[in-house]
């Protein structure tokens, strides 16, 4: 599943948006029922509006009926590898068990990491 899920990201980034920072992210995660869903980043130029790549994937899963993420990979074409950031991951912990798997990646490299390592303590209600 890994190779799909990279070769779903590296055509994904196409789509991402991103004219202000010009660093583009894509992310494609795997669903309980083995489908894939793809997200890129995509920019507003009212800045705090911009949405992270993995937020689009997973919004994407859950509003067509997903109810569990399995697996995360966030692919970026940059030299620095796209570690999720704190919002993202707090999406994350709502759809995905602490040992989902999350790999970050670029064409240099990967590196795979569970939920858990990534955001510890985790909010719940
Ligand atoms: N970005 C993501 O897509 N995912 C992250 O986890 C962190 C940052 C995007 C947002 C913005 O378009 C660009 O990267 C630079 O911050």
């Amino acid at each position: 599943m890994y190779n799909t899920l990279k070769a779903k990201a590296k055509e994904a980034i196409k789509h991402s948006y991103s004219p202000y920072s010009h660093y583009r992210v894509s992310a494609a995660i795997e669903t309980e029922n083995g489908n894939i869903y793809t997200g890129t980043n995509i920019e507003n130029s009212s800045y705090s509006m911009t949405i992270c790549a993995e937020r689009v994937a997973i919004f994407k899963a859950i509003s067509d009926g997903s109810k569990k993420i399995v697996k995360i990979l966030i692919y970026s074409n940059n030299e620095t590898l796209p570690y999720p950031c704190g919002a993202c991951l707090q999406v994350m912990s709502e759809f995905c068990e602490k040992d989902t798997i999350i790999i970050v990646s670029n064409d240099k490299c990967d590196e795979t990491y569970s939920l858990n390592k990534l955001l510890p303590k985790q909010f719940k209600l």
